[in-house]
């Protein structure tokens, strides 16, 4: 007989997991199923996120970040390194290391939960059409059938590939094989300059690689405040991130000497990169096909991604599903959000996801951060607004450090100071965003953050000094 369960969540990622804990913490019975594999074949919890996303990402940031300043900017604090050497192969060991502490974590939360775990693939065979809810069946390395009367769909999303360029993650890489070259190439080609292209962009060439971005838009980070991307594109143009906009790309042909990949610039002048490896950062596609939706009839957009309402309702009475497989920006936090909302939701409750204040962080050096909307945003709706900016060349912390790169900026309403978006590149700018998120969250205004007490020296009274530029009475510029 098939083992019953209340919530079957499908997909171990930053959604799925973290729906399961909750399900279970709110007394449910629980089973999660995910497909992904370590290098031996053991499940791989956390989905893309723990594995080929966010985590390797950041402990390949944080090295190269380490290699550079002890090449680059360790002199200027006197001290002198000599010899200077890179150990990659142990630095892709480290980034493994970290990935599975962060697996084995979230195996003993199951544990720790009672979240029963499936290693394999999940997917609908028939709705029962009785209390017991949905039949799935797992394939893979657990082989059963498993019934369930809510489920919660967290599949995820995988890679876009370029026409006629598919990944072989030899030549041709996505986030995966990005995450994993075996040696610095010498010169390093990207398509799409969004957040993948710049965070991988600059890992590598942080360890030596020649680097070119390939981005068919004309602007520079078009979602991202004007004067923010502006600032930022500035700092990678003098750290030697070649990047192209306007571009279109044309052929790419792989053969043993790397990949040439034919462009057109802007003004329409064809041109060659010929590259040792070349990673695909187009953006990503929802993992739907898995789920064999068909059997029960489960309703897909046009991307393939499943039909939710706003509360992550499917078009099927007891299926929910969050993260990258729905609308909305496929960042981990989000996901976590509606996995934590829906199983509220499922037990009576009211979770919530005010989609106004999801923090947007690109890790790369300055890093960029921003909540709420930007100013071209906010002119193209015709909201009158104050903004202040305080730059970090101003600010005793950043001096101290050595890194007083950008700015931080508010924007608030004209007339109510409400604060409506904040928008930062510089140092910390992943950490500093937060006490903005806080903000928004509780309505505060401009005002209310001018008058909270900020330590000395900290990079956080740059944020005040934003906020009191609002009513231009900044104290220290
Ligand atoms: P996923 O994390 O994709 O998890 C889905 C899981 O479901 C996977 O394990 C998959 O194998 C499994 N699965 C799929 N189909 C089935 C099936 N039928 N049966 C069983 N299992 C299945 N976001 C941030 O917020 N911050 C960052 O710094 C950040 N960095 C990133 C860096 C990179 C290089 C990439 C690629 C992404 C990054 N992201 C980042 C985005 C983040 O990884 C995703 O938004 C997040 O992982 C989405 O979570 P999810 O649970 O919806 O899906
Ligand atoms: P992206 O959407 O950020 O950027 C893709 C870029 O590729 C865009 O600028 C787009 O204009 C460009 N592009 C699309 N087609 C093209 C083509 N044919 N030729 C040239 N350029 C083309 O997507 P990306 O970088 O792949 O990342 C996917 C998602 O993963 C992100 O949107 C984000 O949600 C998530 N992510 C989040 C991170 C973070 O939070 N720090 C880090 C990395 C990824």
């Amino acid at each position: 007989m098939s083992k019953q369960f209340d919530v079957i969540v499908i997909g171990g990622g930053p959604g799925g997991y973290i729906a399961a804990i909750r399900a279970a913490q709110l007394g449910f019975n629980v089973a999660c199923i995910d497909e992904s594999k370590n290098a031996k074949g053991g499940p791989a919890l956390g989905g893309t996120c723990t594995n080929v996303g966010c985590i390797p990402s950041k402990a390949l940031l944080q090295s190269s970040e380490h290699y550079e300043h002890a090449g680059k900017h360790f002199a200027d604090h006197g001290i002198e390194v000599k010899g200077l050497s890179l150990d990659l192969a142990k630095m892709l060991a480290r980034k493994d290391l970290v990935v599975k502490q962060n697996n084995d974590g979230i195996q003993f939360l199951f544990k720790k939960n009672k979240v029963t775990f499936f290693h394999g693939r999940g997917s609908f065979v028939k709705a029962t059409g009785s209390e017991q809810g949905y039949e799935i069946a797992v394939t893979g390395a657990a082989q059963e059938s498993i019934l369930g009367k809510h489920v919660i769909i967290a599949t995820g999303s995988s890679a876009r590939q370029l026409p006629g360029a598919p990944f072989d993650e030899e030549n041709i890489l996505s986030n995966d094989g990005a995450l994993r070259i075996p040696s610095v190439p010498k010169r390093l080609g990207l398509i799409g300059s969004g957040v993948i292209g710049l965070e991988m962009g600059s890992v590598w060439r942080r360890l030596g690689a020649e680097v070119t971005v390939l981005e068919a838009l004309p602007t520079f980070l078009g979602a991202v405040d004007e004067q923010i991307a502006k600032e930022a594109r500035k700092a990678f143009d003098k750290q030697g991130l070649k990047i192209e906009l306007g571009v279109q790309v044309g052929e790419i042909k792989t053969g043993k000497k790397g990949v040439a990949v034919a462009w057109t610039d802007a003004k329409g002048q064809a041109h060659t990169l010929e590259v040792d490896k070349l990673i695909v950062s187009i953006g990503r596609v929802p993992n739907t096909s898995g789920l064999d939706a068909q059997a029960v009839g489960l309703m897909l957009d046009e991307r393939g991604a499943v039909m939710v309402d706003e509360q992550c309702r499917t078009s099927l009475p007891n299926v929910w599903a969050v993260g990258d497989v729905v609308r909305g920006p496929m960042l981990a936090h989000k996901a976590e959000e509606e996995g934590v909302a829906v199983a509220e939701r499922i037990a009576g409750q009211h979770g919530h996801v005010n989609f106004n204040t999801i923090p947007w962080v690109i890790y790369t050096s300055p890093e960029i951060a921003w909540v709420g909307q930007t100013e071209q945003q906010l002119k193209a709706a015709g909201t009158k607004y104050k903004a202040g900016t305080f730059p970090f060349m101003a600010n005793g912390r950043a001096r101290a450090l050595g890194d007083t790169t950008g700015m931080v900026k508010f924007l608030a309403d004209a007339s109510t100071d409400e604060i409506l978006g904040v928008h930062i590149v510089g140092p910390m700018a992943s950490e500093l965003i937060s006490e903005a998120v806080v903000a928004m969250e509780f309505r505060a205004s401009a005002e209310d953050i001018a008058r909270i007490c900020h330590a000395h020296p900290s990079l956080s009274e740059a944020t005040k000094e934003a906020a009191l530029a609002v009513d231009k009475r900044t104290l220290n510029f």
